[in-house]
């Protein structure tokens, strides 16, 4: 796989849904917890071997609107590990020359993970290497709604004239403005649905699902997405000329 990666396209923007931690666990015998905990280790992996790389973008689903329906167990065990996981990946931030950025709501989480979001953007803006997404009590729909209100303040105000909202402006009243559209989205542990993630940003994106549950991802099934990304023919609504 080394040599044959050589050749290959790199994307510039990865997007990943990160599924499956509860069902590895379960096929432990272990509490959905652990998997969750095997499953920052994961992140933390992939952060590291998609800066070496050259992808430019990596986005990644931590946390959804829908997933505060879980037991207040579940919710209170994945913000613990939140809190935990904030430290060891700024040091993994600074030492890969990464950026960290979070999209989603973030007033919903405690004052003292806010404070830890922000920090962990602060201190590594200024990072040249890979851009690093989190998108935490994050969810498609929410962000268009949030979105379009900040918008019609705008119009309100007359910061901005009806006639001046198209796509492009649209797009940067979203949490990722400034950022490209994923060109591949991966979602492991075989699902085939978006679970309401980058609704508007996933519109010309190759999808790519994988059997593999979140902990058991690694460089190899990584590769794999990237060898299947580039047998794609991505046309964007034309026809192919060649
Ligand atoms: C993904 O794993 C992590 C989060 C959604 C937080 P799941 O917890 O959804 O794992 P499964 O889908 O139940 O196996
Ligand atoms: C999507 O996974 C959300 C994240 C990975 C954070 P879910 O496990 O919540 O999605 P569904 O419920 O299977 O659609
Ligand atoms: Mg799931």
């Amino acid at each position: 796989m080394e040599d044959k990666m050589e050749s290959m396209k790199i994307p510039d923007h990865v997007a990943l849904i990160l599924d499956g931690n509860g069902r590895w666990a379960k096929k432990r015998g272990l509490p959905r917890t652990m998997g969750h905990k095997e499953g920052c280790v994961t992140v933390e992996k992939t952060v590291e071997i998609a800066a070496r790389m050259g992808i430019k973008y990596l986005t990644v689903y931590g946390f959804s609107t829908e997933n505060w329906k879980r037991s207040v167990e579940e919710v209170g065990a994945l913000m613990q590990l939140f809190r935990y996981y904030m430290v060891r990946l700024l040091k993994i931030a600074k030492a890969n020359n990464v950026r960290v950025k979070m999209i989603g709501e973030r007033s919903r989480f405690d004052k003292d993970i806010v404070e830890g979001i922000n920090r962990l953007e602060r201190e590594t803006k200024d990072n040249t290497g890979l851009t690093f997404i989190i998108a935490v009590n994050y969810g498609g729909r929410d962000e268009i709604v949030r979105a379009a209100r900040r918008m019609a303040d705008d119009l309100e105000s007359g910061k901005l004239k009806k006639e001046e909202i198209t796509e492009q402006s649209f797009a940067s009243y979203l949490d990722t403005a400034g950022i490209p559209d994923p060109d591949l989205l991966i979602r492991t542990s075989g699902e085939l649905r978006l679970s309401n993630y980058l609704l508007w940003q996933l519109a010309y994106t190759e999808i790519y699902v994988t059997d593999c549950l979140w902990p058991d991802f690694d460089k190899e099934e990584l590769e794999k997405a990237i060898a299947a990304y580039n047998k794609r023919d991505r046309r964007f609504g034309g026809v192919k000329t060649t």
